[in-house]
């Protein structure tokens, strides 16, 4: 018996942002930017609200499911539309999920990988023998970013990265199949503060709070050695929980942040390029959406087959790493 990944589902804002448009902007241009991330566009909301986005790439992932039949919904996001309600709350209303438990979890960009992780963990629980918690045997994970509110626009190190998409995988419990084979998940702190985003909340008379401004800081170099080394390690640590190489693995589906890191790991692992999932040129880095956009594009291009071992890979803000490895 395991969890499959039953089905997946993508949205994106229309807004598109070539970069020759943010050499308008800031002081960049096209060839630095293609040349040092592997980014080409990326998708900025107008007035599409992540609540929006979330819920069209959850019911792309649907599908014909009966509704009620999801027991779990995990929301990953570093923005959601409210504190509260959540935006698992927000979706599960939204959908009309009536037997869902409902939570967001922010584990930045590698939030989707310790969704999964999560629900796997849950749904067999529930399973076990003389189990005392929920019954959980559909779940639906999400990962959903509306990244452009906390850009600085006029910060050419960090505008240049991100954008606005969300993401979602269904995953059932399947007594004939494995499903997800092993996953490992690690937290690395983050001591220099290379990747942050205050909470701007309002003033009080009583306490002594600094002003801080809700944006996203990133020191760009010190998070690149990071993640090289992060992505290693889990990467690592998770084939070895399955008893698998790297030759085993039929698709690579890393985290979305910027191609040379995408590159650095095809070659730790001695692995060709092609069998790693590389959508960043049309989306930039969508935080939590990433990985569950990049499974999207590698389900609807046809490369993945039932019975492929595919691995998903996240790393971010944290510092926060995840890998998981599951036949589809
Ligand atoms: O999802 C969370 C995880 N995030 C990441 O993994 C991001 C990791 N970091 C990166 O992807 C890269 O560090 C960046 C893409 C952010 C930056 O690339 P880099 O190769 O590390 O460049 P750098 O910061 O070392 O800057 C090199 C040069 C500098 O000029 P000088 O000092 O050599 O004259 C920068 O001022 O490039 C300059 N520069 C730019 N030039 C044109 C920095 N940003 C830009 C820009 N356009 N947008």
């Amino acid at each position: 018996m395991g969890v499959i990944i039953k089905e997946v589902g993508k949205a994106l804002p229309r807004r598109v942002v070539h970069n020759t448009e943010l050499e308008k902007l800031i002081d960049t241009n096209n060839e630095w930017i293609m040349e040092r991330t592997g980014i080409e566009e990326r998708r900025v909301a107008e007035e599409e609200k992540a609540l929006d986005l979330a819920a069209a790439a959850a019911r792309e992932a649907l599908g014909d499911t009966d509704y009620d039949t999801i027991d779990l919904l995990i929301v990953a996001t570093v923005t959601p539309d409210m504190l509260v309600p959540s935006m698992g709350a927000l979706l599960k209303k939204e959908l009309k999920l009536a037997n869902a438990v409902a939570f967001d979890i922010n584990t930045a960009c590698s939030g989707f990988l310790y969704g999964l992780w999560m629900a796997e963990a849950l749904m067999k629980n529930g399973a076990a023998e003389g189990s005392h918690t929920n019954h959980i045997g559909r779940a639906l994970v999400v990962g959903v970013e509306r990244l452009s509110r906390i850009v600085d626009w006029t910060d050419r190190g960090t505008s240049i990265l991100f954008g606005d998409g969300a993401g979602a995988a269904l995953l059932e419990m399947d007594d004939k199949k494995d499903g997800i084979l092993s996953s490992f998940m690690k937290n690395y702190d983050d001591e220099g503060d290379v990747l942050t985003c205050g909470m701007e909340y309002l003033k009080n008379p009583f306490a002594k709070d600094e002003d801080v401004k809700q944006c996203l800081r990133m020191h760009g170099t010190k998070v690149f050695k990071f993640a090289v080394n992060a992505v290693g390690e889990v990467m690592d640590e998770a084939l070895k929980r399955a008893g698998l190489t790297p030759d085993d693995i039929d698709h690579y589906i890393p985290h979305q942040a910027n191609m040379r890191i995408i590159t650095s790991a095809a070659q730790r692992f001695k692995q060709p390029l092609e069998k790693f999932q590389v959508s960043i040129n049309g989306t930039g880095n969508v935080s939590a959406a990433s990985v569950p956009m990049a499974m999207h594009d590698c389900y609807r291009s046809g490369k993945i087959k039932e019975g492929d071992l595919v691995m998903l890979v996240g790393f971010g803000g944290g510092l926060s790493a995840g890998a998981l490895i599951y036949r589809a």
